[in-house]
């Protein structure tokens, strides 16, 4: 009753930024994404007669508390769902710049829900295994799959019809995300307390909803035509909506610090000279700059000049979950 998973995470170019239900982790709206080659976590699950716990290791140390309460709820799901009361041992490693505005959570809970549920027996198909990651973390949806994926966020109230699904595989169109890191801090705002202010609160998020659909429209089109300024122009402005409706809360909130707005102009410099390059931006002060590979380096080494950047990591579109 053992199983090992590698899940990649994954940059949401159409944002998931807002719940209709909390407790099922059911979106208002339907995101868009790339799962990256670089960020993944490896887990492997354990289910072991004559534990009388569960037990959770993360990057070799023991957790406890708030995070192994969180993992036990979760395991819940797939033993109700096996109908398998047995306790489990879980291993996780992580490769990912934790807490810095890559989404950990959604390759974290993206390996769970593919370990947990092949080490206790369920034979899940993807969809079924996207609507449970989803009630890890919702962006955990989306890192069941590989390439370009769509979370649907469907209409049925439990649940049962809000998974992801493919848009395009990752072979099918290569772009570089590069991940620039200017700081390494933990986030003030949490995404999942960000959103939800944002949403019972914010004087702008009727708009975010209102406009949902053509962002989602023109997203599509610009991923199957391969069409990237298509794509790039309503990905950055999608992020830029998204960050309006925190300006918007009550109270207000900016995940924005100075190196972030650095970062952004210099993306908008690289387009006056003719280098196609785009920004999105989620739950904190780090940026993620889209551009063709044939740019790359350029892009690179423009970004590496200020000051305010520490580090940048380059991606390009990755595989879905992988059984180790
Ligand atoms: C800004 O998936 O981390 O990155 O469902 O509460 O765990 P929970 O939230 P999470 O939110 C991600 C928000 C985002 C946008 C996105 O990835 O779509």
């Amino acid at each position: 009753m053992q199983a090992k998973v590698k899940a990649h995470t994954n940059i949401a170019l159409i944002k998931y930024w807002g719940k209709r239900n909390e407790q099922l982790f059911l979106p208002t709206n339907n995101s868009i994404s790339i799962t990256l080659d670089r960020f993944y976590t490896t887990t492997s699950v354990t289910f072991q007669e004559g534990l009388t716990a569960d037990q959770f290791m993360l990057d070799g140390k023991e957790i406890q508390g708030m995070e192994l309460q969180k993992i036990k709820t979760f395991l819940d799901l797939i033993r109700n769902k096996a109908n398998k009361q047995l306790f489990a041992i879980v291993e996780s490693v992580n490769n990912v710049p934790t807490a810095a505005g890559f989404a950990s959570s959604a390759s974290g809970y993206a390996a769970l829900a593919a370990a947990a549920s092949k080490a206790i027996g369920l034979n899940l198909n993807e969809e079924e295994l996207s609507i449970i990651a989803r009630q890890g973390s919702g962006s955990a949806s989306r890192s069941v799959y590989g390439g370009y994926v769509e979370w649907q966020k469907g209409e049925k109230e439990d649940g049962t019809d809000s998974y992801a699904t493919q848009i395009m595989p990752a072979d099918k169109w290569d772009l570089s995300i590069l991940s620039v890191m200017v700081e390494a801090k933990e986030k003030k705002v949490l995404s999942r307390e960000g959103m939800k202010r944002t949403v019972n609160t914010s004087s702008f998020y009727q708009a975010w909803l209102d406009t949902i659909d053509e962002d989602l429209i023109a997203a599509r089109q610009g991923i199957k035509n391969r069409d990237f300024e298509l794509l790039g122009t309503v990905l950055e402005r999608n992020a830029l909506k998204m960050h309006a409706t925190t300006l918007a809360s009550n109270p207000p909130f900016l995940y924005w610090t100075g190196a972030t707005v650095d970062v952004m102009h210099e993306v908008e410099a690289l387009r006056e000279e003719g280098i196609l390059s785009y920004f999105t931006i989620d739950a904190g002060p780090n940026v993620k700059v889209i551009c063709q590979p044939k740019d790359e380096t350029i892009v690179k080494e423009r970004l590496e000049q200020l000051n305010c950047v520490q580090q940048i990591f380059v991606c390009h579109p990755g595989p879905g979950v992988e059984y180790l």
